[in-house]
């Protein structure tokens, strides 16, 4: 299996999959080790598991997908844990296509609660966005839903529940979803490539999961963070590589809270993509940020000496109280340097075009994250003083050019999500920020206030923004924006 799906990664976008069932002669031909290239089974460790494609156009990648409870072996220094997982693995099976293609997934709900799956990222059909009652509602136990669209973008995307979102993530629900480009613009990039799905989770003595309200309010305010931190499902796991050797990596935070600073000691990173695909052109960082929801897309050419080891390693972030005090730097996955001679690195060679949204005439939206009681002295989050339940949806028509106005009242930062569009930060001066990038999230520090440009153009419907950290959410800072025809 580890040589298959090596081979599925290799040849790269779709039908790549065809290898699973026709053939021996593609592994044949893809065994030998190239002078430029990773050793063979070099992600073995790291691997996600993959999805059986039904259908034989080479453009419909049409799969099932099921939710249900199973017992993992998910952190080797506990027992087995009983999480929730798609397909029976944490994270679920890597989603895989190009751009232009169509997504059919076979939905089918066997957990003891409804849920739903959002497309987080995509810009398809509101219908299909996975926000419980927007319109569809949740499914339930035991019953099945279809979902149905073309994906438009490159870039990494990812899904996850949308109903009961931090208890159901926090137990292991999210995968990830590469939209390949239908066109030459990533053929410049390294053929050793690696899908790193971060996350965290909370895993007691006897294995089992922390109860997904522990800590009360104070978690809920907080955020609650996991205890292990797993990258793939994985704690610790381990990548054998050559040093010079350019790989590229596709990011995503999928943790329900815990914001994700990745150092890489003795290597920096060159930053070449983000949430709404790459960016203008490549920039090198020492260290990578994602909040929870956010991607990177970064090249990583270790050249450390042959037989040493590299750590991924995460460093406390100061997110508000309670986030970065008495905490330490944690090893998240190793780089094990191979005997191999070093290769020559892969020159980063991208570039695109954005325009900048343009803002004269956009309506101004402000809003204000906010904090307060209800009458039982429980805490309530929400935006601009009432929780989601409270608040009337927010108004575009399509065509109209908003500039909204983050402003975060709290003491915690919030990660800012908004569903179905990308939007364009801008500075203070409201001008777009250079680089020119497009996003779906953003991070708001408290106390602090952050502004997006957005272009409602297409695709009418109702449509959720939100607190990422899932507790946060929960707890009521949504809002919906309905978007209208003029
Ligand atoms: Cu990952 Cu409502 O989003
Ligand atoms: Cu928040």
């Amino acid at each position: 299996m580890s040589l298959l799906s090596s081979v599925v990664r290799r040849r790269g976008p779709l039908k790549a999959r065809l290898a699973l069932t026709s053939g021996l002669l593609l592994v044949a031909a893809s065994v030998c080790a190239e002078p430029n290239r990773e050793p063979d089974g070099w992600a073995d460790g790291v691997e996600l598991a993959a999805l059986e494609d039904l259908n034989p156009d080479p453009h419909i990648l049409e799969v099932n997908l099921e939710a249900a409870v199973v017992t993992l072996p998910i952190w080797s220094l506990r027992p087995p844990t009983e999480v929730y997982a798609f397909n029976g693995s944490v994270p679920g099976p890597l989603i895989d296509l190009a751009a232009g293609d169509r997504l059919i997934v076979h939905f089918t709900n066997n957990l003891p609660e409804p849920t739903t799956i959002h497309w987080h990222g995509l810009r398809i059909a509101n219908e299909m966005d996975g926000a419980p009652h927007h319109p569809r509602p949740p499914v339930l136990p035991g019953e099945r839903f279809d979902y149905d669209f073309v994906v438009p973008d490159a870039g990494l995307f990812w899904y996850h529940p949308h109903v009961n979102s931090s208890a159901q993530v926090g137990y292991g629900l999210y995968g990830a979803l590469r939209v390949r480009a239908s066109d030459d613009s990533e053929a410049a990039a390294p053929e050793d490539e690696i899908v790193l799905v971060l996350s965290d989770i909370g895993i007691d003595e006897d294995g089992g999961l922390d109860d997904p309200a522990s800590g009360g309010d104070l978690g809920t305010l907080f955020g609650r963070e996991g205890n292990v931190i797993l990258v793939n499902g994985r704690w610790l796991p381990s990548l054998k590589v050559r040093a010079g050797i350019t790989q590229r990596w596709r990011l995503v935070n999928a943790a329900r809270s815990r914001y994700f600073k990745l150092a890489l000691p003795g290597t920096t990173f060159t930053r070449i993509g983000n949430d709404g695909g790459l960016l203008p052109g490549p920039l090198e960082e020492d260290e990578l940020f994602l909040i929870p929801g956010q991607r990177a897309d970064v090249l990583v050419t270790p050249d450390v000496a042959n037989g040493t080891v590299q750590f991924l390693t995460w460093l406390p972030y100061d997110r508000g109280f309670g986030s970065s005090e008495l905490r330490t730097e944690q090893l998240i996955m190793r780089l094990e340097l191979t005997d191999d001679p070093p290769g020559a690195p892969t020159q980063a060679s991208f570039s695109r075009e954005i325009a900048p949204i343009d803002v004269s005439g956009a309506t101004p939206v402000s809003m204000r994250l906010t904090e307060m009681m209800d009458a039982d002295g429980r805490l309530v989050l929400g935006i601009n003083d009432l929780p989601f339940a409270e608040l009337e949806p927010w108004l575009a028509t399509l065509g109209e050019t908003q500039v909204w106005e983050v402003t975060n009242e709290m003491d915690w930062d919030h990660p800012f999500h908004l569903h179905g569009f990308f939007f364009q930060e801008l500075g203070d001066d409201g001008e777009p920020l250079a680089p020119l990038s497009w996003q779906d999230s953003i991070n708001v520090p408290s106390r602090e206030t952050r502004r997006i440009a957005v272009v409602f153009d297409e695709r009418p419907g109702m449509w959720m923004f939100h607190c990422h950290i899932l507790d946060h959410a929960d707890a009521g800072m949504m809002g919906m924006l309905h978007l209208t025809e003029p």
